[in-house]
């Protein structure tokens, strides 16, 4: 017997200029079809047919691909956009809205996907974030993570942020603002989880001296060969024991780590817990007195949430906060916790958002971004210091 998906919500796409267009989206799943009204009547009792035919266009898309500060609803935009509908008889519109988990047989066995995915072709489970993106990567699209991932941040000669996107209209206008009133010349800093040094340059551009240090070899070759200023690389792993070992004591103004402390919180890999207790023990040690961590990392409230509603006015649905099952990032309490268990006290925090009028961006990722900040930046110091 079918059922309505609890975890269904429909809205009207674009209600001004084609209002017979509603979107039907499992807020869990991110799965979803453009419908017409006819086709809610069937939601409402699945088993009765009310019209001969029945509208839907194939909206879904991985719309993630287009990068991790992109859009994350998952459907094409603007019902203008979608072309001629399909039109189905009953029996086939009550499967393709199964097979988009909009309609569902059993609670139980739906419940049932949402787990880890086995491998990179299993479509049953449902999967964290990490495996949806990396299947719709390398299974799907059969492109490079690890270029993929440089593409969508930097320009193509990795001197800077891209500007058509939140990285540029977020991340990179704070840092311009935010790290010349913590750099200086020779302060000596450690950017942990550096990429292809981009961040890093632009700390040694401001005079610090920097140590970048990534596990990745192409993006630690790609730095080391943009280096300037007093900035150095090396090819790091810190899940490897001992990774630090080499790095003296108190050798450090500052250590900084940017989308990467995450991975402390929720692996990579599902069930394979990295081990924050050592790395916090070494950030301590690497330290000097007074010394500063750095953290910036995705906020808990806006990482890959569906962006709904009037571009001018948009809200979003979260799914999850206390719990994170499919976000990557951690919320603010246990991402704080162990460092002030540890001895640290917070000194700083900042919330970096957008500019509602960014010309640079759609307008709904900039009005977004400008009420919903997206990463989170902790500052903090070791409690005797900051005393
Ligand atoms: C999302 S990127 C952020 C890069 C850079 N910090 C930035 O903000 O542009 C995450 C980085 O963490 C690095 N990373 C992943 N596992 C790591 C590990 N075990 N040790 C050090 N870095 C790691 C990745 O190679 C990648 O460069």
């Amino acid at each position: 017997m079918s059922q309505i998906c609890p975890d269904l919500i429909s809205f009207p796409e674009s209600p001004a200029t084609h209002p017979d267009r509603w979107v039907l989206m499992n807020v869990h799943t991110r799965q979803c079809i453009g419908a017409g009204p006819e086709v809610l009547a069937v939601l409402a009792d699945p088993d009765k047919t009310t019209s001969e035919t029945y509208r839907v266009w194939k909206i879904w898309r991985f719309s993630n691909i287009d990068g991790l500060l992109a859009d994350p609803s998952r459907f094409k935009r603007d019902a203008a956009t979608w072309g001629e509908p399909e039109n189905l008889d009953h029996g086939t519109l009550v499967k393709m809205l199964k097979d988009q988990c909009l309609l569902i047989d059993d609670l139980e066995s739906y419940r049932a996907r949402f787990d880890f995915k086995k491998s990179l072709l299993d479509r049953q489970r449902f999967g964290t974030y990490h495996q949806q993106l990396g299947q719709q990567l390398i299974a799907f699209e059969r492109r490079d993570p690890t270029a993929w991932w440089l593409q969508q941040k930097f320009t193509p000669d990795l001197s800077a942020i891209r500007q058509d996107n939140l990285y540029g209209a977020v991340q990179d206008r704070f840092l311009d603002e935010w790290l010349p009133k913590r750099m200086k010349p020779g302060l000596r800093v450690l950017d942990l989880g550096c990429g292809a040094g981009t961040i890093a340059q632009k700390m040694a551009r401001l005079g610090a001296s920097v140590l970048g240090v990534d596990p990745n070899e192409e993006y630690i070759r790609l730095a080391t060969e943009r280096a300037e200023g007093d900035a150095t690389f090396q090819v790091l792993d810190l899940n490897q024991p001992r990774a630090l070992d080499a790095l003296p004591a108190a050798s450090f103004d500052c250590i900084y780590m940017s989308d990467a402390l995450l991975f402390y919180f929720v692996p990579y890999e599902p069930g394979k817990p990295l081990d924050l207790a050592g790395f916090i023990a070494d950030v301590k040690r690497l330290l000097k007195p007074g010394g500063t961590f750095l953290s910036l990392e995705p906020h808990p409230v806006f990482y890959v949430q569906p962006w709904l509603g009037d571009p001018a006015r948009p809200f979003t649905v979260t799914t999850e906060y206390l719990h994170t099952h499919w976000r990557i990032n951690p919320p603010l309490s246990v991402l704080a916790r162990p460092f002030l268990d540890s001895g640290f006290v917070i000194t700083g925090v900042e919330e970096p958002a957008s500019s509602r009028s960014d010309p640079h961006v759609p307008q709904r990722d900039a009005v977004f971004a400008s009420e919903f900040p997206v990463w989170l930046l902790l500052e903090m110091k070791l409690a005797d210091a900051a005393s």
